[in-house]
């Protein structure tokens, strides 16, 4: 049999700031024979997020840092190529946390078998995989939206932000997104369907929100953190609910950041910020997937894709994901797809 070689990318340096190509070392070695209770996967798509910038820093978030040194953490979906555990078969199409690699050994914990579903294999990442279900449970859950109100999003033209304002609209919201380039407010709200959009590169945020939400902001699905949030903060409504999905603005700063200067308004609208982790909804993900399948059929739900080719280029990706590049849910391609 032919010795398989494995090419990752490893940690190399913490970045003080916006990561670098440098901070990542590119490694080749043999992949090693799989024991009993292991299984190999050959990974076919690697999903960039923002919290790979997180998972770089000395400081754990809601998972340990990733060692200086230790193949780079990602979510990733490959095909079972060899297996010596009995709950996963070569052929199998699986995710997890398997690595900025192009092949995983794993005993299985934290990766699931992937059910497929009429949508193309990368959606399972993005739709129908973490993205999917961080900005339904997110809204649905943590913001429970009742037609009629007023939803505000942050990072709308992204990945989760875009499928969030669409699940808004179709629970009868009226849905504003802010996002950082004019191609992306008219793409939320031309193709997607929200009621207005925000460019904050543009202008200033919280004009917008006085134009573009009349009656105040009953919840706001917050990608970013920082001013933005301090500018919703300014509009929210009595009983409003503000879902802290992420923080992307701060991810590139060591240092703390000051908190908004508008918190206390959240006491006078006696309102609710709440945090929240796509993992904690690992037991009901059916019922996301479920709807989302059944909402992309009929054609209320769309998405888009970014794919980069090569896993040598999963470093220079990661940056786009903080200019604001990508269109879309970032993926790499990394090896082909098996055939269906
Ligand atoms: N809680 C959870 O379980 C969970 C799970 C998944 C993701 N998340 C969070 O959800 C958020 C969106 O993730 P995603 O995967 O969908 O990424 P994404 O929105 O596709 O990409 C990130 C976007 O953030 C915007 N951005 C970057 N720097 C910014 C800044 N300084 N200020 C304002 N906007 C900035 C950029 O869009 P513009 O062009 O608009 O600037 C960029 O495209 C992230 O904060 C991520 O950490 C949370």
């Amino acid at each position: 049999m032919s010795v398989r070689v494995n090419r990752q990318w490893r940690l190399a340096a913490r970045p003080a700031g916006e990561a670098a190509a440098s901070d990542f070392q590119w490694v080749e070695e043999k992949v090693r024979p799989i024991e009993d209770g292991e299984f190999l996967v050959r990974n076919v798509y690697l999903s960039l997020d923002p919290s790979n910038r997180v998972w770089m820093n000395a400081a754990p978030s809601y998972l340990p840092a990733v060692e200086i040194g230790e193949v780079m953490r990602g979510f990733a979906l490959g095909v079972v190529e060899e297996s010596r555990h009995d709950g996963f078969a070569p052929g199998d199409i699986v995710q997890g946390l398997l690595g900025w690699q192009e092949y995983a050994i794993s005993a299985g914990a934290g990766v699931s078998r992937v059910a497929r579903h009429p949508v193309p294999l990368h959606a399972h990442l993005g739709l129908l995989g973490h993205i999917g279900l961080t900005a339904y449970f997110g809204l649905l859950d943590v913001g429970k939206p009742v037609s009629g109100e007023t939803l505000v999003v942050s990072a709308a033209g992204g990945a989760v932000g875009s499928l969030a304002g669409q699940i808004g609209k179709i629970k009868g919201c009226r849905v504003v997104g802010i996002a950082g380039s004019d191609d992306k407010c008219s793409w939320v709200t031309g193709e997607l369907g929200f009621d207005a959009a925000i460019n904050y590169r543009k202008g200033s945020v919280v004009r917008g929100l006085m134009r573009h939400c009349p009656s105040g902001v009953d919840v706001y699905f917050d990608n970013v953190g920082g001013d933005t949030l301090d500018a919703v903060l300014r509009f929210i409504n009595l009983k409003a609910r503000i879902v802290l999905c992420g923080m992307v603005a701060q991810y590139n700063t060591a240092t703390a950041l000051p908190g908004p200067s508008y918190l206390a308004n959240a006491i006078n609208k006696r309102a609710r910020l709440e945090g929240f982790i796509v993992t904690d909804y690992h037991d009901r993900a059916q019922e996301a997937v479920d709807d989302l399948v059944r909402w992309n059929a009929q054609g209320k739900i769309k998405y888009r894709i970014d794919i980069v080719d090569g896993l040598d280029r999963a470093p220079e990706a990661l940056l786009r994901l903080f200019r604001g590049e990508h269109r879309g849910k970032l993926v790499v391609k990394i090896s082909d797809e098996p055939s269906r």
